[in-house]
C-alpha cells in the first residue's frame, strides 16, 4: 500500500497515442478510449498489460478492432489486466467505460458542478474516467471527441487546438480537440456546459497569434476581466523574465464552483475554482484580487514548468510545484512590491510550512514514500520547495540562475524528469557543485540557524559565529549539515549599511553580503569597526530556517526602525512583538495581558507613521503575528486562551499609544475614492483598515466600524469593518444587523456567502462551537461544495483558536463529526482539514489528551477513506 521512490521503474508498455470519445447524457457518460501501445523492448511476452482504474465499470474491450475473449482479461473496478498481447508490434486497445458524473462527489475524475461537466485528473483522477497507465511518466498526444446535448452543453472543450465540430442530429453535437504535445494523463481535461465566455487576442514575442478564453457560469463573465488582464501580464512576464512563450493556438480557462483545489494547469485548458477567477469590487477584497493574479500566473507558468517538462513520478512533485510557486512569487514581486510580497510569502511559510515541518506530518520537500499522494500537495512541497529554488538563485546569482533555467528547458523539454536532472542543469550552467545543497530536498525539518556575536572595542573587531542544527523528526530523514545562504548587513547607528567585507574561519564562504554556511559552524570576523555594528542577518529570509539570534534589545530596536533592508526592518519589529507575546502567553501563572515594552510599541508606530514608506509595508509592519504563530513559538503546553488574551491586550495597548498616529492615517483616507485594484491603492486601504482596527481597540467603541460598514463602496472596506465588528463587538446590536445586511445583499452570490460563513466561523469565542453548529444547519450550508466546507469547518478548525480549542473539547468533537460525514462525500477535503489536529502534542495536558482521543476515535471509524486514514494515522504516530 506504501509507494516508494526507490521502487521506481518504467512501465512494461509504451503508449504512443490516445483517442478519446466522451459521450455525455443526463445521468451518465460513456467513454471510449483507444490506446496505441507496444511492449517495451526486453519485456517478456508473458507479461500482461496492467492498467489502473478507480471505481470503473468496463462495458467493452477490443484489441485491434476485435472483441477480447473474456479469458484473456480481468476487469475489476480498480484494474484492467490484459494477457497475450503482441510481443513487439503496436496494437490498439479500445476500452469502453460507463460513468455517472452526477454521483461523483469526490470531484476527482469526471463530475458535474452546477450542471457543468468537468474533470480533475491530478494526481490520479484519470483512472476514474478510463483504465489507463495513469502515471506522469507515460506521455502521449491526445485527440478528444466530446458529444453532448446542444442545449445542456453548447460549449465543448478539451486540451489543445479545436479541429472539428458539427451536428449529430437529435439536438446533439460534437467537437474534436487535438493536443499535439505529449502529455501525461493528469493534464487531461474536458469541460462541457452552458457557459459564458470572453475572448481576447494575444500575440507572443515570436508572433504566434493566440486566442485567450475565459469561461464562466451564465451571467458572471463580466467578473473575469481582471483574470484576463492578469493572464496577459503573466504571458508577457514569462517571455521577458524566462524567455518562455505559449505554444498552442488557444489558451482556455474555465471557472467552476465545485473544485477541490485552487486551480489546475491542464494543457491549454486550465480549470479553476471560480474563487480564483471571478471578481469585482462589490464582491471581492484586495486579497482576493491578489489571489486571482497569483493563481492565474501560477497555472499559466505551469505550461513550461509542469507541462512541457513534467515529473517522472509523484515523488518529484516539487519539481513542478516548488519551481512554479517560485515563479509566481517572482511575478507578483515584479508586478506589485518586492518587500511586501516577500513578507507575505514568509508569513505563509511560517504559518503553514513550519508547523508541518515541525510535527508528525513532517516530510522532505521530495518525499521518499507515500500512501496517498493527494496528501502530499502540501506547504512543504509547494512553499518550502519554492524556497529551495530561491536559494539556488541566491547561491548562483541572477545570471547563472537564468542560464541554469535555460539549460533545463533545453535539455528536458518534452520529458518527465527528476530533481536530480533539474539540479544538474544549475551545476552545468554555473560550474557549482550542488550535491550538498541537494540535502535540502531529502532532509525533513526546519533547521535552526544560531547566530552569536562578539565585539572587541579595543581591537575594533566584530565577530559573528554561525551554527546550524537540525533535529531528527517524525520523517527520520537525517540531519547532515546543509548549504545555507545567509544574506546580511552591518548597520550603523545612523541606519546605513557598512562594508560587509569579512574573513571566514570554518566551513563557510563569504562574498559581498552573502555568507554561505556549509558545515556545522563557522565564524566571520569584521575588522575596523569603530563601534559595534547592528547585525542584520538572514536578510530577505535567505534560507527557510528558525533563527536563534540572541541580539541585544538596543540593536533589535535600531534595526526595527532603521534597517535599510526593509524585509529585515519588518522582521525585527515583528520578532520583538512575537517574542513579547510568546512570553506573555506562555506562563500559566503570570499575567497574559502584561504591558508590551514601550520601546517595542514605539518601533512599530515609527514604521506605521512614516509617510516615506509604502503603505502596504506599513500595514504589514503593525500587523500582529497570528495566534497560531505565537503558539508555535511557545511550542509546549500551549493554552490558546492565554495566547488570545495576550494578543488582544497588545492590540489595545498599541491602539492607545498609537492613537494620534492612527487618527492621522484615517484622516488621510477617503473611503469614497473610486476603487482600483492596483497594489498601491490596496496598500492604502490595508493601512487605513489596520488603523481602524487599532482605533476601535483603543476606544472599545464600534461606532467608526459601523459607520464604515454602512458607507463602504467596496468589499475590502466592508469586510474590514465587519471583521472588526464580528470579532471584537459580538454583543453590539449593530454587528448582527451588519451581518444580516451582508447576507441579504449577497445571498445570491456564493463567494460572498463563503465570506459570511468564514467570518462567523472565525469569531473568537467559546460560544463559536454553537455558532458554527447552527450555521451548519443553514440552508446555504452544504458538504458538497468544497469552498463552503472550507469557509465554515476549515476556518473554524484553523483560524479560530479560542473556539476550536474550547477547554471542554466540544470544538474538536464537532469538527471530527463533520469530517466523518464529509469523508463519505469528499475524502480529499476531509483529509486536508484533518491536518489541523496534527499539533496536538504542543497543547497543555487537558486539551492535548482531548485531541488525542478525538484522533483515536476518528481512526477507529470503519470504512474511513484512505485519504483521511493516512492523515489521522500519521498524526498519531510517535
Ligand atoms: N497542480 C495543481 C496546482 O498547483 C494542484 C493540484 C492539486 N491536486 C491535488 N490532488 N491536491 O496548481
Ligand atoms: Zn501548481
Amino acid at each position: 500500500q506504501t509507494v516508494k521512490l526507490s521502487d521506481y521503474r518504467p512501465t512494461d508498455f509504451d503508449l504512443h497515442a490516445v483517442e478519446l470519445t466522451i459521450r455525455l447524457y443526463e445521468g451518465r457518460a460513456a467513454v471510449r478510449a483507444q490506446l496505441s501501445l507496444s511492449r517495451r523492448a526486453g519485456i517478456a511476452a508473458t507479461v500482461p498489460l496492467r492498467l489502473d482504474g478507480d471505481e470503473l465499470t468496463l462495458t467493452s474491450l477490443a484489441l485491434d478492432g476485435e472483441a477480447v475473449a473474456s479469458d484473456r482479461y480481468t476487469a475489476t473496478s480498480d484494474a484492467l489486466i490484459v494477457e497475450d498481447l503482441p510481443e513487439s508490434a503496436r496494437f490498439a486497445l479500445t476500452i469502453e467505460t460507463e460513468l455517472v458524473p452526477e454521483d461523483n462527489t469526490q470531484l476527482s475524475g469526471l463530475y458535474r458542478s452546477n450542471g457543468i461537466w468537468c474533470t480533475q485528473c491530478e494526481a490520479e483522477g484519470f483512472r476514474r474516467i478510463t483504465y489507463f497507465l495513469d502515471r506522469p511518466d507515460v506521455l502521449a498526444p491526445y485527440k478528444v471527441r466530446v458529444e453532448a446535448d446542444k442545449a445542456a452543453a453548447p460549449v465543448l472543450l478539451s486540451n489543445g487546438n479545436p479541429v472539428e465540430s458539427g451536428d449529430l442530429g437529435d439536438d446533439r453535437h460534437f467537437a474534436v480537440w487535438d493536443d499535439p504535445f505529449n502529455k501525461p494523463s493528469y493534464l487531461f481535461a474536458m469541460v462541457a456546459g452552458d457557459l459564458d465566455a470572453v475572448h481576447e487576442p494575444f500575440t507572443t514575442a515570436s508572433g504566434r497569434k493566440v486566442t485567450l478564453g475565459i469561461y464562466t457560469e451564465k451571467g458572471r463573465v463580466h467578473q473575469a476581466a481582471y483574470a484576463m488582464d492578469a493572464l496577459k501580464r503573466s504571458m508577457l512576464w514569462d517571455e521577458r523574465r524566462f524567455g518562455r512563450e505559449y505554444d498552442l493556438d488557444v489558451f482556455n480557462v474555465v471557472a467552476i464552483a465545485d473544485f477541490n483545489m485552487g486551480a489546475m494547469e491542464n494543457k491549454g485548458l486550465n480549470v479553476f475554482n471560480h474563487k480564483y477567477v471571478l471578481l469585482d469590487p462589490d464582491i471581492a477584497t484586495d486579497a482576493d484580487y491578489a489571489g486571482v493574479e497569483t493563481v492565474i500566473a501560477h497555472e499559466y507558468f505551469h505550461n513550461w514548468t509542469g507541462n512541457r517538462i513534467t515529473c517522472r513520478d509523484w515523488f518529484q512533485l516539487c519539481l513542478k510545484e516548488g519551481l512554479t510557486v517560485y515563479r509566481d512569487q517572482e511575478f507578483s514581486a515584479d508586478e506589485r512590491e518586492q518587500t511586501v510580497q516577500r513578507i507575505g510569502a514568509v508569513r505563509r511559510l511560517k504559518a503553514h510550512q513550519f508547523p508541518e515541518d515541525q510535527g508528525p506530518l513532517q516530510h522532505p520537500v521530495r518525499p521518499s514514500e507515500y500512501r496517498e499522494i493527494n496528501n502530499f500537495y502540501t506547504a512543504t512541497v509547494y512553499d518550502k520547495g519554492a524556497e529551495l529554488v530561491r536559494m539556488i538563485a541566491t547561491l548562483l546569482g541572477r545570471g547563472d540562475f537564468r542560464k541554469g533555467m535555460d539549460l533545463y528547458f533545453e535539455r528536458h523539454d518534452g520529458e518527465a524528469t527528476t530533481i536530480e536532472a533539474f539540479i544538474a542543469c544549475f551545476e552545468a550552467a554555473s560550474g557549482t557543485d550542488l550535491s550538498q545543497f541537494a540535502r535540502w530536498y531529502a532532509q525533513a525539518g526546519t533547521p535552526t540557524l544560531t547566530v552569536r556575536e562578539a565585539y572587541d572595542p579595543a581591537a575594533r573587531r566584530f565577530e559573528v559565529t554561525l551554527r546550524q542544527t537540525l533535529s531528527e523528526g517524525a520523517a527520520g530523514t537525517g540531519t547532515a549539515p546543509m548549504v545555507m545562504p545567509v544574506r546580511f548587513g552591518l548597520v550603523g547607528d545612523n541606519g546605513a549599511d557598512g562594508d560587509p567585507a569579512g574573513t571566514v574561519c570554518g566551513d563557510a564562504r563569504i562574498a559581498d553580503d552573502l555568507i554561505v554556511l556549509t558545515g556545522k559552524s563557522a565564524s566571520v570576523t569584521f575588522e575596523n569597526q569603530p563601534s559595534r555594528p547592528h547585525l542584520s542577518v538572514l536578510r530577505d529570509f535567505s534560507a527557510p530556517v528558525t533563527l536563534d539570534h540572541d541580539q541585544d534589545a538596543a540593536s533589535r530596536l535600531t534595526l526595527a526602525r532603521l534597517d535599510p533592508n526593509l524585509f529585515n526592518r519588518w522582521r525585527a519589529a515583528s520578532d520583538l512583538v512575537g517574542d513579547a507575546l510568546a512570553e506573555a502567553g506562555k506562563d500559566p501563572l503570570g499575567d497574559s495581558t502584561q504591558p508590551l515594552p514601550d520601546a517595542v510599541i514605539d518601533a512599530l508606530l515609527a514604521s506605521a507613521g512614516d509617510d516615506a514608506l509604502d503603505p502596504a509595508f506599513r500595514a504589514q509592519a503593525i500587523a500582529l503575528p497570528a495566534e497560531m504563530d505565537i503558539a508555535r513559538q511557545i511550542a509546549v503546553k500551549v493554552d490558546p486562551d492565554r495566547v488570545h488574551d495576550a494578543v488582544e491586550s497588545a492590540r489595545q495597548q498599541i491602539g492607545k499609544k498609537g492613537y494620534p498616529v492612527f487618527e492621522r492615517l484615517r484622516k488621510g483616507f477617503d473611503p469614497r475614492a473610486a476603487f482600483s485594484p492596483d497594489a498601491a491603492s490596496a496598500g492604502t486601504r490595508a493601512l487605513a483598515n489596520t488603523a481602524l482596527s487599532y482605533l476601535t481597540a483603543a476606544t472599545q467603541d464600534p461606532g467608526s466600524a459601523l459607520r464604515q460598514y454602512d458607507a463602504a463602496t467596496n468589499m475590502t472596506d466592508r469586510m474590514a469593518a465587519l471583521a472588526i465588528l464580528a470579532h471584537h463587538f459580538p454583543e453590539e446590536p449593530g454587528t448582527a444587523t451588519a451581518l444580516d445586511d451582508l447576507y441579504r445583499r449577497f445571498e445570491h452570490d456564493d463567494l460572498v456567502l463563503d465570506k459570511w460563513f468564514a467570518l462567523q466561523a472565525s469569531a473568537p469565542s467559546h460560544d463559536a462551537v454553537e455558532a458554527v453548529a447552527r450555521l451548519a444547519e443553514h440552508p446555504h450550508f452544504t458538504l458538497r461544495n468544497p469552498n463552503r466546507v472550507r469557509a465554515l469547518v476549515g476556518t473554524f478548525a484553523t483560524a479560530n483558536q479560542v473556539g476550536f480549542h474550547r477547554p471542554d473539547g466540544v470544538g474538536y468533537q464537532w469538527v471530527a463529526d463533520k469530517l466523518a460525514d464529509l469523508d463519505t462525500i469528499n475524502p480529499q477535503i476531509a483529509a486536508r482539514i484533518a491536518t489541523t489536529f496534527r499539533a496536538w502534542r504542543s497543547f497543555e495536558p487537558a486539551r492535548r489528551q482531548k485531541i488525542e482521543t478525538t484522533l483515536r476515535d476518528l481512526r477507529d471509524i470503519k470504512g474511513l477513506s484512505k485519504d483521511l486514514r493516512d492523515i489521522v494515522e500519521r498524526s498519531l504516530k510517535q
